[in-house]
């Protein structure tokens, strides 16, 4: 059995005996193991069936580590970590050797960052070692942003959920990786675009879909729900088209009208963007749990965060079929 606890000590216990624990963060929960034991890293992999070409992410406590995991801080990267840190923001630099292999699937560079969540932050604070944490979810599915949603993905299969309440941000953090010393945005996220460019100025999307991309967040179907998902611009046309269907809907600000509607959510009543993305991933995990035909999700204003919602959304609704 899973136990779902606040209890930090006990979190501490299992992560020093090399077993895993799903953590809070401010973005999704993930599913921590010490960086530098091969069994607890391993059955990350195992656990989440990722593929191994799929690298993880270092969460740290404090800035004054960074130079332990990674040999090299351009100076970009260090204002992005001066003013975003703790925050949603994923820096890939080359790493120390100190970092093993499996980590980075066998790359010279390394992601990490300090997530903004004081459980996260007392529990790593504790510990005698970083935690890597991929989103707490099996490969592939939408990431979870409770407790329960680890629960309902790994029952058994893991000791304990650190139970730190709802993820405040709700979607995954902005990575950024560096070519030269110049910052590319590999997956967008919680920080948005305008932010990074605010602190570093124009900044280019490296959107890439190739089987091993440098970020597999970026492979082209993630995020995704069982159910067949559409994303559209006009809601009312989309639903009079699927009428004969059971239908879902995921709406930006307001309630539709319509006979085939079997279940619907709206994200935003004021249309704020950071509500909706908190809400994001347990709307689509409650559609998914409907029994429905089609998701019809409506598209966001494509700036800000509305910008990563889109994007996630768009994942969510590549068919495996197609791909
Ligand atoms: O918000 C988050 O980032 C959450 C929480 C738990 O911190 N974590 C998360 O981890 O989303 P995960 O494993 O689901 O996504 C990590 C992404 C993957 O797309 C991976 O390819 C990319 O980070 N990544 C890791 N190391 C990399 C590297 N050296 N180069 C390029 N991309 C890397
Ligand atoms: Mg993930």
């Amino acid at each position: 059995m899973t136990i779902i606890s606040k209890d930090i000590s006990k979190a501490v216990t299992i992560l020093n005996a090399e077993a895993l624990v799903a953590i809070p963060t401010e973005t999704v929960y993930g599913l921590a193991g010490n960086i530098f034991s091969e069994k607890a890293i391993k059955s990350i992999f195992e656990t989440k069936k990722r593929p191994f070409f799929n690298p993880l992410i270092v969460h740290i406590p404090s800035v004054e580590l960074l130079p332990t995991i990674v040999s090299y801080v351009p100076k970009k990267a260090q204002q992005l970590a001066d003013a975003l840190w703790p925050g949603p923001l994923t820096l890939v630099l080359p790493k120390q050797s100190i970092i093993p292999d499996i980590i980075t699937a066998g790359k010279e560079t390394v992601a990490v960052r300090i997530p903004n969540h004081q459980m996260a932050l007392d529990l790593l604070n504790q510990l005698d070692f970083p935690l890597a944490a991929p989103s707490a979810n099996p490969f592939g599915s939408i990431s979870p942003t409770t407790a329960q949603h680890v629960n309902d993905y790994f029952k058994n299969d893991i000791q304990m959920v650190l139970d730190g309440g709802s993820c405040q941000r709700g979607i995954e953090s902005t990575i950024i990786g560096f070519e030269g010393d110049e910052p590319i945005i590999y997956r967008l996220g919680s920080t948005p675009i305008e932010t990074i460019e605010s602190i570093v100025g124009s900044i280019q999307i490296k959107n890439k879909k190739e089987i091993t991309p440098d970020a597999p967040g970026m492979l082209e179907r993630h995020y995704a729900p069982k159910t067949k998902t559409i994303l559209v611009d006009n809601l009312s046309e989309a639903i009079e088209k699927n009428r004969d269907k059971r239908i879902g809907v995921l709406a930006i600000n307001k309630l539709s009208d319509h006979q085939a509607i079997a279940f619907q959510i709206v994200l935003s009543k004021s249309t704020d963007t950071q509500e909706a993305a908190s809400k994001l991933y347990d709307a689509l995990h409650q559609l998914d749990k409907q029994d429905l035909d089609i998701i019809i999700a409506e598209r966001f204003p494509d700036f800000g965060l509305g910008k990563s919602i889109n994007d996630r959304l768009q994942r969510a609704t590549v068919n495996v079929k197609s791909i």
